[in-house]
């Protein structure tokens, strides 16, 4: 059964990858709104710290194992000999970017369906409507997320390098100019101090207990870790390529949109009066109501940045969904001796339905999101912690890290704070 493997064709590659995983709707759609119903500021501090303290370490955890065993997470498993409960475990990582999938198409789609109605019609007067009235409507919002998920089988057909990576190399760049210009116009807009306040004058009066969780489960999306995603794409990487220079560069790229888009969507929000509280109907229902030019802007000139924001968050939402993908596909392609065009039919096919059912139902979407993010994630996360820190010899990991004398403090935090802070968020948020 053994084939070729597939690399990443250079280290930068692997960043740009990484990158794109990283970056998506939960920098867009999920963080301004996170922001919004978390005070703010003091949100952003939290979430920064969980990204340093727990979230960096735990990306290297994910991509120790990958590189070191070249295979995805169930092959990674078995490769290291690790019992039967690990496998099962393994096999939940499986299952959970397919979960994501399912509802992240689901909103991807969304917004292919705000794209076309920018391009074709743009936003008039009643935009703010616009949203409530798409996502009651059956076959609109279940159109969208099937033209969503054929686009992302359509780029994970094409293999990790014609496909995955070329689709990065010039996806990353084009998002960043895109959020920029965006942002820039939005911080421009009457009344969009306060906005720009609320991100930056932290008020720690706000923090409660389950404002950390929140934002290291929101950490934990935004890098894209427990599902085995960084592992899969880690398993991609040549040998020679760092390993650390490759997490801190996905950090820091995560980071600086994510913040971007944050001073893309706020001052929007204040500018036209919303509550940034509102929840994950947030920028769809603020934004094309200020795009709709009835801030005072330009008509034309809103017209092109909703189009501009809505093809980010399309692209932004590609560049994920691909990597949720490729972690189901290297397993039946490796463990299942299944073709590539096969494996991506399979899957697409049972996240097809599940996205339907979905699309359909709040209820189930929410449900989905909050297994997800609250559970799966964090176990997942703990795992990865548990097979690099505990499982796997020290110097395969000093080896595989190649980080010289950093490497003391950058295992200690890999073996214990990040798995006792997991620990101790995760308790403490079941007790109070
Ligand atoms: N990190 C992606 C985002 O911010 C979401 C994601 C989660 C991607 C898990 C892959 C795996 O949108």
């Amino acid at each position: 059964m053994k084939t070729q493997r597939e690399h990443f064709g250079s280290g930068t590659a692997a960043v740009m990858a990484m990158a794109g995983s990283a970056i998506g709707l939960g920098n867009i759609w999920r963080f301004p709104y996170m922001v919004g119903e978390n005070g703010g500021a003091a949100f952003i501090v939290v979430y920064m710290l969980s990204m340093v303290f727990i979230s960096i370490p735990i990306f290297l955890c994910e991509a120790v194992i990958g590189r070191h065993t070249q295979m995805g997470t169930i092959g990674s498993v078995e490769k290291l000999g690790l019992g039967r409960g690990s496998k099962w475990m393994a096999a939940l990582t499986v299952i959970s970017p397919l979960i994501i999938l399912s509802y992240y198409s689901v909103v991807g789609g969304w917004s292919v369906a705000f794209l076309v109605k920018g391009v074709v019609s743009g936003f008039g007067v009643g935009a703010g409507e616009y949203f409530g009235s798409f996502t009651s409507s059956v076959w609109g919002p279940l159109l969208c997320h099937t033209v969503f998920l054929l686009l992302t089988a359509g780029i994970v057909f094409g293999g990790v390098k014609s496909g995955i990576e070329r689709f990065n190399k010039i996806s990353l760049p084009a998002l960043f100019v895109l959020i920029i210009a965006i942002a820039t116009y939005s911080i421009t807009l009457p009344g969009a101090g306060e906005g720009v306040r609320y991100l930056l004058v932290p008020d720690f009066s706000k923090l409660e207990g389950k404002t950390v969780l929140s934002a290291m489960g929101q950490s934990f999306f935004s890098l894209s870790l427990g599902v085995g995603t960084i592992l899969t794409y880690a398993s991609y990487m040549k040998k020679g390529d760092s390993i650390l220079r490759t997490g801190a560069g996905t950090a820091v790229f995560d980071l600086l949109f994510a913040l971007i888009a944050g001073f893309a969507v706020m001052p929007a929000v204040f500018a036209s009066g919303i509550e940034p509280g509102s929840g994950p109907t947030l920028i769809y229902e603020t934004l094309p109501h200020v795009f709709a030019g009835l801030s005072g802007s330009l008509p034309t000139v809103s017209r092109v940045v909703s189009i501009a924001f809505f093809l980010a968050i399309v692209v932004a939402a590609l560049t994920s969904s691909v990597s949720m993908l490729e972690v189901g596909v290297a397993y039946l392609v490796e463990q299942r001796g299944m073709t590539r065009t096969k494996a991506v039919a399979v899957i697409v096919l049972s996240t097809w339905a599940l996205g339907c059912l979905c699309s359909l139902s709040g209820r189930i979407f929410s449900a989905c999101d909050h297994l997800v993010s609250n559970y799966l994630m964090t176990f997942g996360a703990l795992l990865f912690t548990f097979i690099a820190g505990w499982k796997m010899k020290k110097s395969i990991v000093q080896d595989e890290l190649a980080c010289g004398p950093m490497f003391k403090v950058v295992y200690f935090m890999m073996r214990f704070i990040a798995p006792a802070m997991i620990v101790v968020i995760f308790v403490t948020n079941l007790i109070i």
